[in-house]
């Protein structure tokens, strides 16, 4: 079963707070405070928010704890209906032995009590237990791959609703033979999706959360060798061709890139929470989320600084004074 909605975890109710709008009722007419209601009721069916959080890597060194929590406190202060998660929850559990790496993801589910709000997560490369070679642990491990992920919190690959748009969260990863990992859509996973589209409205907006992204100008502008982006990811855009995709949400390259296609949809890969493993910004790009406000059939985005870098930068200066540097 993998529509999230049956679990529970889907509907929130959105306060629409607009100061402007309340501080005006009182200059009207009485018989006018009627009508002044109705559009912002008409608009807070219409409206919502939610957050996307990427690579935040989680692990007890480095302050870490800290500056995630800096971005849990961010998240509750803004209070989205809900926050999407875009993969690399920990840091990391491809080479680790079993307890640390359980560790690992039970500190994250612990400091995700924090947020006021569901949190919808996805998976990503450094989420895979076991399978560097590295890794004391092995495929018959009852964990492996995806096997720790799916302990801790369900499906790698399902839909919910939320306010007429409808939301897909897809696995954007497999082992390649020689233990690597590779960004690939696998067959199973796609015949789900065919399966989870055939129920929805082709003017239903649409957003995918993937880890490994579809798009991404990550080679193009280093030529390094790999591509960054999910080798079939053209499979899912063809399926989705007569349907009302809005956003491709990307996580993985840890840095903040928007595009525009065929005016049709829209991709934000998500920056990172963890910067360069929490040692500061990763190609240019600030630690931070992106904040997504919908209103209607259309969406608007910014991209919030959750603080950790005046918190590094505080903390490395604070060990130069006391002559640590
Ligand atoms: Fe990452």
């Amino acid at each position: 079963m993998k529509d999230r909605n049956k679990d529970g975890l889907g509907r929130r109710s959105f306060l629409f707070r607009t100061g402007l709008a309340a501080a005006s009722i009182p200059f009207l007419p009485i018989s006018c405070q009627k009508t002044a209601e109705k559009p912002d009721e008409k608009l807070d069916e219409n409206t919502f928010e939610f957050a996307f959080l990427t690579d935040i890597h989680i692990k007890p060194e480095m302050n870490a704890p800290k500056g995630f929590q800096m971005a849990i406190d961010k998240v509750n202060g803004l209070n989205p209906d809900f926050v999407i998660t875009g993969g690399d929850l920990v840091y990391d559990v491809m080479r680790g032995n079993y307890e640390k790496s359980e560790a690992l993801f039970n500190l994250y589910k612990d400091m995700c009590k924090g947020f006021k709000m569901p949190i919808y997560n996805c998976i990503g490369n450094h989420d895979l237990f076991g399978i560097y070679e590295e890794s004391p642990e092995d495929e018959n491990h009852p964990d492996y791959k995806y096997g720790m992920w799916e302990r801790h919190f369900g499906d790698t690959y399902y839909s919910f609703d939320h306010k007429g748009w409808h939301f897909i969260t897809l696995n954007s990863l497999d082992v390649t033979e020689n233990k690597r990992y590779k960004g690939v859509f696998h067959k199973e996973q796609l015949q789900w999706l065919a399966k989870d589209l055939s129920k929805v409205d082709p003017s239903t907006p649409i957003v995918i959360t993937t880890h490994i992204p579809m798009i991404c100008a990550y080679s193009q502008l280093n030529g390094s060798k790999g591509s960054r982006t999910v080798g079939n990811g053209f499979e899912v855009f063809r399926m989705l061709e007569g349907y009302n995709l809005k956003l491709v949400l990307q996580g993985h390259i840890h840095w903040k890139e928007y595009g525009f296609v065929n005016d049709r949809f829209h991709f934000l890969t998500g920056g990172s929470i963890a910067g360069n493993g929490w040692k500061g910004r990763r190609h240019n790009t600030k630690e931070g989320f992106m904040r997504i406000k919908v209103q209607g059939d259309d969406f608007t985005w910014e991209y919030v600084d959750h603080g950790w870098e005046n918190e590094r930068l505080k903390t490395a200066n604070k060990g130069i004074e006391a002559g640590q540097g």
